[in-house]
């Protein structure tokens, strides 16, 4: 087949091989490269032939670039969050956004977990003292954490990722709280969870984890006023997104002792610059965005993201739209 007769499609970054087998007969790709910051000036090239964008989230898509692609049908971000996306920008332009909820529950529920366990037993600042010569002995003293078995957990956002946070801490027999009034009754039911105000969830819980997605009204949700609000010996996790939480008042909070601890996925900016001084407090842990980093996990992701994007180029309604009031107009 001529490949030059299908559409063009512009990858923003490159993805391992078979990731995107779902677009190789049906699309022209032209593919930038692994780590890039925006679109390469190659790529910018192609902007006002392309029909489809393939975006991951470190890339803006703004006004500005949607102007320079005035044949575009469809945006399709691998991703379930799009705050990277002018989203008023491409529904004005009646331009679909696609996104990837569903598959990356599990993976970004699991690492929840993980740092929320692995910043309550304080376990990098425990394997950087052992390899670092500071395990004298087994001190009844040493390392001491935080419970989780009745310990009580805030889940801000109880959407799908949240929901599987809550699933995993019912079973290390945590007391649940959440603040979203969408949760399904039966799904309390089941995890015991209990519907509270935001500042009652803070003022109330041992480990306050955030599963908002960011909109004008979550940034900095988290700020001052609320991290003093919450108990001393608290744990804050942020696996959503960094802008969630001011990072200049959680600096202050770690480190005048308002909170015990952080456990972040996410920050603000990404990449946390090294000699930020969240990385100079013991009691913040720090990973790099790596909520839905399983190969499994990505792998769903772009095929979702693939599907987004031949639907949006047939002029068919995306199976994940970040923006369906796109379909109203
Ligand atoms: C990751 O942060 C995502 O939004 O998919």
């Amino acid at each position: 087949m001529n490949k030059s007769a299908l559409p063009l499609v512009i990858v923003s970054h490159a993805l391992p091989d078979g990731w995107l087998d779902l677009l190789q007969d049906k699309c022209q790709l032209v593919i930038g490269p692994e780590e890039s910051e925006g679109l390469t000036p190659e790529l910018e090239n192609w902007l006002p032939e392309t029909q489809g964008l393939f975006s991951l989230l470190t890339l803006k898509v703004d006004d500005k670039l949607l102007s320079r692609a005035p044949n575009l049908k469809v945006v399709s971000n691998m991703a379930v969050g799009f705050d990277n996306v002018d989203i008023n920008s491409c529904t004005k332009r009646g331009l679909p956004v696609g996104h990837t909820p569903g598959v990356l529950t599990d993976g970004t529920a699991d690492l929840t977990m993980a740092i929320m366990l692995a910043a309550a037993r304080r376990i990098t600042e425990a394997s950087q003292d052992a390899r670092q010569g500071r395990w004298k002995t087994w001190s009844p003293t040493g390392w001491l954490g935080m419970d989780f078995r009745d310990a009580t957990l805030g889940i801000v956002g109880m959407g799908q990722i949240g929901s599987g946070v809550a699933e995993r801490a019912l079973g290390f027999g945590m007391k649940i709280r959440f603040t979203d009034s969408n949760l399904k009754h039966d799904l309390a039911d089941r995890f015991k969870a209990k519907q509270v105000p935001l500042e009652t969830l803070l003022k109330s819980s041992d480990i306050v984890t955030l599963h908002v997605p960011l909109t004008a009204e979550t940034h900095h949700l988290i700020n001052e006023e609320r991290l003093k609000s919450m108990k001393s010996n608290a744990l804050l996790v942020n696996t959503s997104r960094g802008l969630i939480v001011d990072n200049n008042a959680l600096v202050s909070a770690l480190e005048n002792k308002w909170i015990a601890a952080a456990a972040l996925d996410v920050t603000d900016p990404e990449p946390l610059p090294t000699d930020h001084p969240l990385f100079g407090l013991s009691n913040c842990l720090i990973v790099p965005h790596i909520g839905s980093a399983t190969w499994n996990t990505r792998r769903k992701m772009a095929e979702r993201a693939c599907e987004n994007l031949i639907a949006g180029l047939h002029e068919q309604r995306l199976p994940y739209c970040a923006n369906p009031e796109v379909y109203n107009a």
